[in-house]
């Protein structure tokens, strides 16, 4: 198993470290996993004055999956658009073609406390949130900001999306709600874009490939407004690149903090980019309270996904369930009046669990 990884910055270093301990406890179990760290983000432009130095995508492209932190901070902010963070994590998903971003909303019934929602509309719930993540308006060009005739400045970006590109990830949303409760729903905007129109009517065609999976619709901001009102509603949401980029946050805060949430970004042969769906939270950077856990839970979507260890996978699943269960939380997830510890004890915790 060769495993780039790309901590970034924020706290990106410190809960990256975390899942690194984790693999190097199965590793001396004996499987057979190679690590090998590269800049990505803030630190690429550091050290190479690229947010994606080539040395990080030649590595990303080398290796079978790619473990990453997260990119962004404020001494950033003001660089011009190509050499910002953001742009060396949008560059790495399109570089290795990963199309399909699984992010994964689940309550714990340890947590359930800690959403922002009644228990009872949260607890037990279990969506699968399909992102597709190298197209629409993310990637359309042209783009940028233009003088008109009459001399007013106006901003633009392009909307688009191609029949290859709606097809594929739908198949891999049908192929995710075969696995699952044989249930999804399409989200987008076609009363309004023609992109959503010619969105609904490819998924449609695509279902027909999959009669046994009950196939809904629903526009954007039903959803967004579903997700809070009745969310156990859903199982698998399908949806384009800006849509999931807004409902997956959303969707997050149902599980009690976006420092639960994993994520698996894959290509079209399960190689696949797993990072937390959470930023990089410059404010608390170096402090040793970040939540490590979203990152550990996407080294369980590494094994499930491109290593297909289901075995592993669960035994990552188990021991971050049991380090709950055993009341220990970093501050994101505690309770009033639980003690919290730190990112490093809560990673040492799930190894010691493992
Ligand atoms: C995400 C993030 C990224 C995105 C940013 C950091 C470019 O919000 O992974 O959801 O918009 O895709
Ligand atoms: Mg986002």
């Amino acid at each position: 198993m060769k495993i780039a990884v790309l901590p970034g910055d924020g706290i990106g270093p410190e809960i990256v470290a975390q899942a690194v301990k984790v693999l190097e406890a199965l590793r001396s179990d004996g499987l057979k996993i190679e690590m090998e760290h590269a800049h990505i983000g803030g630190a690429g432009y550091d050290a190479a004055q690229d947010p994606l130095p080539e040395a990080t995508l030649k590595l990303a492209q080398e290796s079978d999956a790619v473990l990453l932190g997260a990119v962004g901070g404020y001494q950033y902010d003001n660089l011009p658009r190509p050499m910002r963070p953001e742009q060396g994590l949008l560059r790495i998903r399109k570089g290795l073609g990963l199309f399909a971003n699984l992010r994964p909303a689940m309550v714990y019934p340890e947590l359930v406390n800690s959403s922002s929602l009644k228990p009872e509309l949260v607890s037990g719930l279990d969506i699968m949130i399909l992102r597709e993540l190298t197209g629409d308006i993310y990637f359309g060009q042209p783009r940028g900001i233009r003088t008109l005739d009459n001399g007013e400045r106006q901003g633009f970006d392009t909307m688009h999306y191609s029949e290859s590109e709606i097809r594929r990830v739908a198949h891999v949303g049908f192929q995710i709600a075969m696995k699952r409760n044989k249930k999804m729903c399409s989200v987008d905007k076609a009363n309004v874009l023609d992109t959503s129109m010619f969105w609904r009517e490819i998924v449609t065609e695509v279902a027909k490939e999959y009669p046994e999976v009950e196939l809904s619709h629903m526009y954007v901001d039903n959803a967004a407004m579903q997700l809070v009102r009745a969310p156990k509603q859903f199982d698998v949401i399908l949806t384009g690149n800006i849509f999931g980029d807004i409902l997956s946050d959303e969707a997050s805060m149902l599980t009690g903090s976006i420092g639960m949430l994993p994520s698996a970004s894959l290509d079209a042969n399960n190689k696949g980019l797993y990072e937390p769906c959470h930023g990089s939270a410059p404010d608390i950077a170096g402090k040793d309270i970040a939540n490590p856990l979203a990152t550990i839970l996407s080294v369980a979507m590494m094994m499930r996904y491109t290593f297909a260890r289901e075995d592993i996978a669960q035994r990552i699943e188990t021991a971050v369930r049991k380090t709950l269960q055993q009341g220990l939380r970093t501050g994101d997830i505690a309770e009033a009046g639980m003690p919290k510890i730190g990112c490093k004890a809560m990673g040492d915790a799930v190894v010691a669990a493992l």
